[in-house]
């Protein structure tokens, strides 16, 4: 089954209008509604008084309706009575201030006292529905750590500590990792050790980075605690909680190994020309949290939202398309924010499943429109993505090292990665995330994009992809720390100089007019030729080759000649690395050349157009504003209808089973390859 269906918030209505809901869900193609998200308060509007009644009667209207429940643990936001009684469970800031009541979320889930309230009402729901045959999944907590990412009050200082004790072992070793011999700041003892609250200048970096790991492990903890009483109470049920995509407090790659599986809340800005890159970067991002497993699209908007400075409304067309892209790179089922358009409260501008303006309404019948077409296909559930041929790597805790303060310039490491992976996406090469310990032995290539922490586990890990064939592609900033943020032993790059063929001598980060360009046309082979060109952003180092070649070097100015890109033969592999921060169309041509040498297949669609096959099904996309023609052979898998040639409206969206004389991939690689390059030197 795929999923199809929304928040759906029952509480916050009459009665009276239940029947309706659950009717017009039926008319929808609804098969699963998340309920009870934020409904403490009237599941226990007092201390142990429990009222599930009316829950009953939802849950039980949902299944006699053949709709299935994805149940919340309704601990996304405590009530009013909690922290009236217990002002300890309100979060603190850096600053040391409280957080107040008066919105959501505005607890430390870490906090003893909320824990043995929420976990109380966690196994009541438990209790009363771990066998309810509506039940599909748990829904742990809501986007935990979006509202309050870190608290750095007293009951997190004493996990913090528990949490060094349990990584250093003794406060020597402890002292010694976080270098506290500088600025007078030796411990004596585990109990002076405090969060990383404000500082008046520059904190302890290491303070900073294990307090990020810290911090990430305490949100995974609170699911953690939520989802033993829910698997203790039904094995059977699925757990999961809704991610955000590349969401910097939470290193979700440690915790997609505790869910059930994987889903994520994706709201690309319909204004943003560049919204579908956004939304399949974090499909991609998702597709490689699950191991290749599907994922579920667990909130998304049918058109605005209500929380940016300006909330466009999507174009006809544009929820059906973002819909598809989440469906073709893996999603087996998209969920909306929210059922019901509000009528109070802070979201009443966000759009809905079923809008304020009702069933008369554009957005009404595209949602019905797009519930009995995932209900014909729902055949693709649990069938996998094709494999991609090129990832890059995501690494929580680089994030969190390279935008530390204190570093030799500012970088925005998600800005970085979004350049690298637009590039590949704008090239038409599907792409997944690993990290930097993942075997990477599938890829043909793979980029390391400011990868600034590395550990030697991971460094042998990149060296030994090199060495057996692959291309290593690697920016500015990769390896300059290690895993305690501490200067890379032996420089930049670690043990990495050998596989690159360079040692950096210094990084020399310019201001916005005093960058440099880059220029070089690279000759490789016969086929492999290629030019990089055009201007460079803040970021550029002084590079030394001990054995590559430069293949790029910088143009007038203090670093003119001074090698730019580098390329270096080691092993059976190259190691490529990147000194300056290439603007979106240097990224691409290095990546035709790299994709060329490595024999990285393109699907060769134009500009804001994906191609995707996920199992036996094509899926062609137009997040354009104009039409497109695609040559594409085979039978519409909606209406059935044979196609050679297919022409899509603006956001349209074509499901094929392709003729097989022409399945994407069954090209030769070689072929494509060049295509790809031609594609850029044309
Ligand atoms: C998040 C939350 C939802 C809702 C939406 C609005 O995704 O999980 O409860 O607030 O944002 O876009």
């Amino acid at each position: 089954m795929l999923w199809y269906g929304g928040d759906y918030n029952p509480e916050q209505w009459p009665r009276e209008v239940w029947a309706e809901d659950i009717a017009l869900m039926q008319r929808a193609g609804v098969t699963v509604a998340t309920v009870g998200v934020f409904a403490w308060a009237k599941l226990e509007p007092a201390d142990g008084a429990f009222d599930f009644a009316w829950l009953d009667d939802v849950i039980d209207g949902l299944h006699e309706a053949g709709i299935g429940v994805d149940l919340a643990t309704a601990t996304a936001s405590p009530p009013p009575w909690l922290t009236a009684a217990h002002p300890d469970v309100l979060a603190v800031e850096a600053s040391g201030r409280r957080w107040s009541i008066g919105s959501r979320a505005h607890h430390n889930p870490g906090s003893p006292t909320f824990r043995y309230y929420a976990d109380r009402l966690v196994g009541k729901l438990a209790e009363r529905y771990a066998h309810h045959p509506a039940l599909v999944a748990w829904h742990v907590g809501n986007e935990f750590g979006n509202e309050v990412p870190r608290d750095y009050g007293a009951e997190s200082a004493a996990a913090f500590r528990t949490w060094l004790r349990a990584r250093y072992g003794t406060l020597e070793r402890l002292n010694d990792a976080w270098g506290t011999a500088f600025w007078s700041q030796q411990y004596g003892s585990f109990e002076e050790v405090q969060p990383a609250r404000d500082t008046p200048t520059f904190p302890n970096p290491a303070q900073a980075l294990d307090y990020e790991r810290f911090g990430s492990d305490a949100l995974i903890a609170a699911y953690r605690a939520e989802a033993a009483i829910l698997r203790a109470a039904n094995p059977a049920i699925p757990i999961t909680t809704n991610f955000m995509g590349p969401f910097k407090p939470a290193d979700y790659w440690k915790w997609a190994q505790e869910v059930d599986f994987v889903s994520d809340d994706c709201y690309p800005d319909p204004l943003d020309p560049e919204g579908h890159i956004y939304g399949a970067m974090r499909r991609d991002l998702l597709r490689s949290l699950a191991g290749g497993k599907p994922w579920l699209l667990m909130e998304q908007s049918t058109s605005a939202v209500n929380w940016r400075p300006i909330n466009g409304a999507k174009r006809p067309g544009q929820m059906r398309a973002l819909s598809y892209q989440a469906i073709a790179r893996g999603a087996d089922g998209i969920m909306f924010f929210q059922w019901r358009q509000a009528a109070r409260g802070a979201e009443k501008f966000h759009s809905a499943m079923l809008p304020s303006a009702g069933t008369g309404s554009r957005i009404w019948r595209e949602v019905t429109q797009l519930g009995h077409e995932l209900g014909a296909l729902e055949g693709i559930a649990g069938t996998p993505v094709e494999p991609a041929q090129v990832a890059i790597l995501f690494d929580w805790e680089s994030w969190w090292a390279v935008e530390q303060k204190a570093m030799p310039a500012r970088t925005d490491y998600l800005a970085a990665v979004t350049e690298w992976y637009s590039a590949l996406h704008e090239l038409g090469v599907l792409v997944d995330f690993a990290r930097p310990t993942d075997d990477l032995s599938g890829y043909r290539a793979v980029l390391a994009v400011s990868t600034t922490v590395l550990s030697d586990d991971a460094m042998h890990n990149l060296d030994r992809y090199v060495r057996e064939g692959g291309h290593l592609v690697a920016t500015y900033l990769t390896g300059v720390l290690d895993p305690a943020a501490g200067l890379m032993s032996g420089g930049p790059l670690g043990s990495l100089t050998e596989t690159f063929g360079i040692e950096i001598d210094e990084v020399s980060p310019r201001p916005p007019v005093d960058q440099p360009e880059i220029r070089a046309r690279l000759g490789l082979s016969v086929e492999v030729v290629g030019e990089v060109a055009g201007p460079v952003g803040v970021w550029a180092e002084i590079v030394r080759t001990t054995g590559a070649s430069a293949v790029a070097r910088y143009g007038p100015g203090d670093l003119e000649g001074s090698p730019a890109i580098t390329r270096h033969p080691h092993g059976r592999g190259i190691g490529w690395y990147v000194s300056a921060e290439l603007e979106r169309p240097g990224c691409a041509d290095l990546l035709r050349i790299v994709a060329a040498e490595a024999g990285v297949s393109s699907t060769n669609a134009p500009p804001g157009v994906e191609i995707v096959r996920r199992g036996d099904l094509v899926f062609a996309i137009n997040h354009r504003i104009t039409p497109v023609r695609l040559s594409l052979p085979g039978r519409d898998a909606l209406t059935g209808a044979a196609t050679n040639v297919v022409e899509l409206a603006p956001f349209d969206v074509a499901v094929l089973h392709p003729s097989s004389s022409d399945e994407p991939g069954a090209d030769d690689d070689r072929a494509r390859s060049a295509d790809l390059l031609q594609a850029s030197t044309a």
